[in-house]
């Protein structure tokens, strides 16, 4: 799980951080990552003491008590790429908390609030929801004590440079970008086959990943702005913005083809993620 306590026993003698190198398939590009340079290593001295081995040299062996710092993941890709199917993967084995700034516009037009309505008349035209909208609410849900405690995994946020600043600004950074590559016309087909469980939350889709009962079947419901005609513009939004959100989190980037079946998605994703923890 990403963040978790251990009391680990380890030899004295330190070893220079190793470059990292990836053994995870060719087609992630992980970049390099970082290692963190906080030690969450906090010696135990009373548990000091000179370990006798048989047949071998003395080491001298301390107790380490490690916290692991919790996961901060963002994930970004143009409409329909597949960000929502990976994140109910990642939440499930990762135990992050799901942040997605569309969920969050769609629950205050459910809601019907002032922000709500307004959010909804960008929405239609496939437009971002100004900034004076959409930054307090995503940072007030990032600063909530369960996303500090678990980690979190930030979905279709930031979309702009301003956003991305204003993140900074707050001091939020995350540990990797994952950006979902998948070409423009499989994006229109899954738009236009997506269908949502209004009581589970589930994605799904009429051909790719089909309801598992009737029952289920009869109640799926279509986002408002999941038609053709809107995709398009949803798209042209997000290619006026991606490059400028990018170049912020460039050397944390890691690309994901995400044209490929779900599971082969998350594998890609789920080896840079346990690679990342084992930096942390
Ligand atoms: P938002 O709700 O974030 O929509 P989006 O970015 O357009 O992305 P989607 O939710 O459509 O797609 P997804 O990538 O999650 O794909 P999914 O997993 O569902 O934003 C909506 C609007 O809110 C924006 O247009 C904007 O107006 C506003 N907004 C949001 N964030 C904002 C921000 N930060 N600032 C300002 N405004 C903002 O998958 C899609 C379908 O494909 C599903 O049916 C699924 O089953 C299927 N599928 C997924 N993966 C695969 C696979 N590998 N193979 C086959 N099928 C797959």
């Amino acid at each position: 799980m990403a963040s978790c306590c251990s009391l680990s026993f380890v030899a004295v003698s330190s070893k220079p951080n190793k470059p990292y190198s990836s053994p995870i398939s060719s087609s992630v590009q992980l970049p390099i990552l970082p290692f963190s340079k906080s030690s969450n290593h906090s010696l135990l001295q009373t548990q000091c003491s000179k370990i006798p081995l048989p047949n071998s040299p003395t080491f001298l062996v301390v107790g380490s008590a490690k916290k692991q710092e919790p996961l901060r993941i963002m994930i970004s890709g143009a409409p329909a790429s597949g960000k929502g199917t990976q994140c109910e993967l990642i939440t499930k084995k990762y135990d992050l908390v799901h942040i997605a700034a569309g969920d969050l516009l769609r629950a205050e037009i459910a809601a019907d609030t002032e922000n709500g309505r307004r959010a909804k008349e960008y929405m239609d035209k496939g437009q971002l929801v100004p900034d004076e909208i959409v930054v307090t609410m995503v940072k007030d849900r990032l600063m909530h004590p369960d996303s500090q405690e678990k980690g979190w995994l930030l979905d279709g946020y930031p979309r702009s440079l301003s956003q991305a600043v204003a993140l900074k600004e707050f001091g939020v950074q995350p540990d990797l970008f994952i950006l979902l590559e998948v070409p423009e016309e499989i994006l229109v087909d899954r738009v236009v086959g997506r269908r949502l469980d209004p009581v589970t939350g589930k994605i799904y889709h009429l051909k790719y990943s089909p309801p598992e009962t009737e029952e289920i079947a009869a109640r799926l419901t279509q986002r408002f702005d999941d038609t053709e005609e809107k995709v398009k513009l949803r798209l042209q939004t997000h290619y006026q913005n991606v490059e400028s959100v990018l170049s912020l989190y460039q050397d944390i980037t890691v690309q994901v083809d995400g044209s490929v079946s779900k599971e082969e998605v998350f594998a890609q994703i789920d080896g840079a993620l346990s690679q990342l923890l084992e930096t942390k």
